[in-house]
């Protein structure tokens, strides 16, 4: 059998969340701090957390429920076996082969490339074993790590909302990021 690209690094795993995770993703998904640029309403209950957990744990990627078409996964620190983040997978956002993504890691294991090789783990599992077509992410302007994680791993800046995004009173940027199978499937062909 094929080992699932989510599994093949030696440092990070990704996976379907699962109860096991819901310490860290009370430390991800409720912290304001953490999500001050995600534009997620900060649900602040643990029941939330543990609610989510149980649809994901219900339903496969890509399958309607409370949360929509998203699916959640867990990055997990394989030499400790700790919870470091999420990916969230919107499937079908916002059409048919396409997905958008969002990603957050706890503070103490920021900076060291890890949401990189995360996501990029995840991007490639959604391009060459789902095929699907396109990939979006949105990022405000002063969230420079992940400005910096989308562009290393090829995702174009294709439009900036204006001032749409509301943070602490002030009204910043939204950029709009994305990246097609073809780019990155292109990317990694050797040529000659
Ligand atoms: C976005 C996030 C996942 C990135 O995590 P991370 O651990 O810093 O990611 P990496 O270590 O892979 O670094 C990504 C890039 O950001 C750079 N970076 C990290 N911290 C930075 C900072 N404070 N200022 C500028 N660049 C920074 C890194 O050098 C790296 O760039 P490089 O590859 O060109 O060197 C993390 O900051 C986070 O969870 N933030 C809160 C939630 C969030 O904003 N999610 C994204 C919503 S769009």
């Amino acid at each position: 059998m094929t080992l699932s690209i989510l599994e093949k690094n030696p440092r990070l795993l990704v996976r379907p969340v699962s109860k096991q995770d819901i310490p860290a993703l009370i430390g991800t998904r409720v912290d304001k701090k953490t999500n001050r640029y995600t534009g997620w309403d900060h649900p602040d209950t643990e029941g939330w957390v543990r609610e989510m957990v149980a649809e994901m744990e219900s339903k496969s990627p890509g399958e309607d429920g409370p949360s929509g078409t998203w699916y959640q996964y867990a990055i997990v620190d394989r030499s400790t076996g700790e919870t470091a983040g999420d990916i969230g997978v919107g499937f079908g956002i916002p059409g048919p082969q396409q997905a958008e993504i969002g990603y957050r890691l706890l503070d103490s294991f920021q900076g060291r490339g890890l949401a990189g090789e995360a996501v990029g783990m995840m991007v490639d599992h959604l391009f060459s074993e789902r095929g699907l077509h396109r990939l979006t992410a949105a990022v405000v302007a002063p969230n420079q790590p992940s400005i910096r994680l989308l562009e290393a791993l090829g995702f174009r800046r294709e439009g900036v909302f204006r001032k749409s995004f509301l943070c602490d009173g002030e009204w910043l940027d939204d950029y709009f990021y994305a990246l097609l199978n073809e780019e990155w499937r292109g990317a990694r062909v050797p040529r000659g």
